[in-house]
């Protein structure tokens, strides 16, 4: 007998009560589509429920509890999950309503919870009639822009006259974003082949943004490293980066390889050692370099413990992208959002400032490094070179201007703006000859 085909409203419901604060174990929600994923049409529906419910949760949520005469109880959580996604795919997607209103009394059975089949219907024929601006129109700001409350107040505290754009930009799906492989061929010719659907990046000499979407692994020259996903923003710390042939160069924090594959890319003459603490996503530095046919000496251990790892030879250049809040990628990682506690950002801000201050010494005189995050924290950002160069004798600021104004005091940071660049940081120290 033909198996049934999976049911991705189903599959989402699952998916996010894996990865959602409630019953689930707070999975990332990459990781979680990773594994579960389905393919073609059911995947794409899967995949849309989930970010969008990750991305709209709070408000969604705040206009769910309205409607309710007892608030549901924490066991009906998949209950819950599955009229979100409801609520989503009839304000936020082109899906017909009436077919969206039909399909979730029939996943509330499927979820063995057919007493919930009413409500679904009754909830769902409501929000059916309205939209989400009239919906959320009242909502408190944080509400409306779904996030965290210590969130919002930390982004007006930081960035007070641009936290609503940065808002608006965090809701809004990210633009496919490829970099082009200098090795191979130049941008002009990825323009050319892809026509009216490209278009060039204003700060990434390489950075080429694709419209609309597609899956990556169809793309001509993917599988043969021609072109790599990454966004504009994050290809900018390797545009600060310069070395004669021969260098020596770590890259500090380097899994999933983005940034590695991108330093052997644009230095092949370069002697790269890529460092990451994670010995199962450097399995995935290892990937991109193959795929790149791209080498790099690959090695395990702590950035801010070099005793541990380092053979005693001086690195001319060192990137250190570091791990950081992830505030500037919500549009790409919404789920992060609902992960993140206030109460986290010290021990980052820690581990970034002992980082930089046990790779420091590895720094030949003369050499650079960049630091970069992809936070819009300033304790993680400006704030935190600040703190370094101010306690650091041989270290100076050698940022070189990227585009626009940045609005930090030392070094540059991007805000997620709709259909540009993600939110970064990105700053660079040269070391004095001394
Ligand atoms: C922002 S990600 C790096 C992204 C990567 N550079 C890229 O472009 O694909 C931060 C990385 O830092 C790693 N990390 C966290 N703590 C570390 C430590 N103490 N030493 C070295 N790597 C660490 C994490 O495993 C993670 O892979």
């Amino acid at each position: 007998m033909a198996e049934a085909a999976p049911n991705p409203r189903l599959a989402a419901v699952r998916a996010l009560n894996r990865v959602l604060p409630g019953s689930g174990d707070g999975a990332s929600l990459r990781e979680v589509l990773r594994a579960q994923a389905l393919d073609g049409a059911a995947g794409g529906l899967m995949r849309d429920l989930c970010f969008g419910v990750c991305r709209y949760l709070r408000p969604l949520n705040h206009w769910l509890n309205q409607q309710l005469s007892k608030p549901l109880k924490p066991s009906a959580q998949p209950v819950r999950l599955a009229l979100l996604c409801g609520l989503y795919e009839l304000w936020f997607s082109d899906r017909a309503d009436h077919a969206v209103v039909n399909a979730y009394p029939d996943l509330c059975r499927k979820l063995k919870a057919g007493w919930a089949s009413g409500l679904a219907n009754a909830v769902l024929r409501k929000a059916s009639r309205i939209d989400a601006a009239t919906a959320f129109a009242d909502y408190p700001d944080a509400v409306r822009w779904s996030l965290p409350d210590w969130l919002w107040q930390q982004w007006q505290s930081d960035w007070p006259d641009q936290a609503a754009a940065m808002a608006e930009a965090s809701l809004t799906p990210p633009p496919l974003t490829l970099r082009v492989n200098q090795r191979h061929h130049h941008r002009d010719h990825w323009l050319t082949q892809f026509g009216d659907e490209a278009r060039a990046g204003a700060l990434s000499p390489w950075a080429l943004y694709l419209s609309p979407p597609r899956p990556v692994t169809a793309l001509p020259g993917f599988a043969e490293g021609e072109l790599t996903v990454q966004d504009e923003a994050a290809q900018l710390p390797v545009t600060l980066m310069a070395m004669p042939d021969g260098a020596r160069v770590l890259d500090a924090c380097a899994a999933p390889g983005g940034k590695t594959g991108q330093l052997a890319e644009a230095f092949p003459g370069a002697r790269l050692v890529a460092l990451d603490v994670s010995e199962s996503r450097l399995r995935q530095v290892r990937e991109a370099l193959k795929r790149l046919d791209a080498e790099a000496t690959v090695l395990q251990g702590d950035a801010a413990d070099p005793q541990s790892w380092w053979d005693g030879e001086p690195f001319d250049a060192i990137l250190l992208d570091a791990p950081c809040s992830a505030t500037g990628i919500l549009r790409r990682q919404p789920d992060v959002k609902w992960h993140r506690r206030r109460q986290d950002l010290p021990a980052l801000v820690d581990l970034q400032a002992r980082m930089l201050d046990a790779l420091w010494p590895l720094l030949r005189p003369g050499g650079t490094l960049v630091y970069a995050t992809c936070s819009v924290l300033r304790a993680e950002n400006d704030q935190q070179i600040s703190a370094f160069l101010e306690r650091t004798e041989d270290a100076t600021e050698d940022t070189p201007g990227i585009g626009a104004a940045s609005p930090a005091a030392r070094g540059w940071q991007l805000l997620p703006r709709d259909q540009g660049p993600d939110g970064f940081y990105l700053a660079r120290l040269r070391k004095t000859m001394g």
